[in-house]
């Protein structure tokens, strides 16, 4: 049986004082979760989100990393500097930074293939624009995203890879793809993920739902066949919301 994984991404929120707090807060809440609990804090609050963490059941993630173990590329951050801060998981390829940092499907490639190789879980993120859905260029573009992503990443290393679908019309909008919409693209990243790793890797790897993810829509989310967990936004930052995500199944 797969473990359902439900992580947040903080994204460019709380400092150190607020990342304490909501630790703490949410820490009791969750601790008797069925499934993996993940929060993804800014590089700054890594340290104190593990101190906080400690001793529960939350695991610490980052929101990106550098392929290159160091050098000259200001304002980056190597995997090694995350395992050094016990990072266990790092999220790839969020479609803010394709959108607003130039990310591409290479560079996506190339920080997961680092992560992997330091020995850390990655989320990687794909999904259309309202654009490419409405063209009917859904498949074609995840698809895209998924074989480039997953380029020379070998069949061991993607027991370490969860592949988050964020549509990315459904990111901070209040607009929820329908679980049937959502379960049908994962589906179809299972597909692309089976032709290169077999079948066995195409069920078996986790693949969560993203976007407007909350309290009132969970349910319905998690009960599709094909979703395996989701990656919170917004409602990550409030305690008592994601702790009703995180116990769904409650
Ligand atoms: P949202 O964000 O839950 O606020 O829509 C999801 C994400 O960007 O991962």
């Amino acid at each position: 049986m797969k473990r359902p994984i439900i992580a947040g991404n903080w994204k460019m929120n709380n400092n150190k004082e607020e990342t304490k707090a909501l630790i703490k807060e949410i820490a009791p809440l969750v601790k008797d979760a069925s499934c993996e609990v993940v929060v993804c804090v800014p590089f700054t609050s890594i340290e104190t989100a593990r101190k906080a963490a400690r001793g529960t059941n939350i695991q610490l993630g980052a929101q990106n990393v550098h392929w290159a173990n160091n050098g000259a590329f200001t304002g980056e951050i190597s995997a090694s500097m995350l395992t050094e801060l016990k990072v266990k998981y790092v999220i790839v390829g969020h479609s803010e930074r394709r959108q607003y940092f130039g990310e591409t499907d290479e560079t996506v490639n190339k920080r997961a293939k680092a992560a992997l190789k330091a020995g850390m879980k990655v989320i990687i993120c794909v999904g259309e624009t309202l654009e490419e859905r409405e063209a009917g260029k859904t498949a074609e573009v995840v698809m895209r995203q998924t074989e480039i992503a997953l380029k020379d990443i070998t069949k061991q290393e993607l027991k370490r890879v969860v592949i988050a679908y964020e549509p990315v019309w459904a990111i901070g909008t209040g607009r929820t793809a329908t679980p049937e919409d959502a379960d049908d693209t994962i589906k179809f990243i299972r597909k692309v993920v089976r032709k290169y790793y077999g079948r066995s890797s195409g069920q078996s790897i986790r693949i969560q739902y993203g976007g407007s993810m909350k309290p009132s829509n969970v349910k319905e989310l998690m009960a599709m066949p094909q979703i395996d967990g989701g990656l919170i936004g917004g409602a990550s930052l409030k305690a008592e919301d994601f702790a009703k995500i995180v116990n769904y199944d409650k």
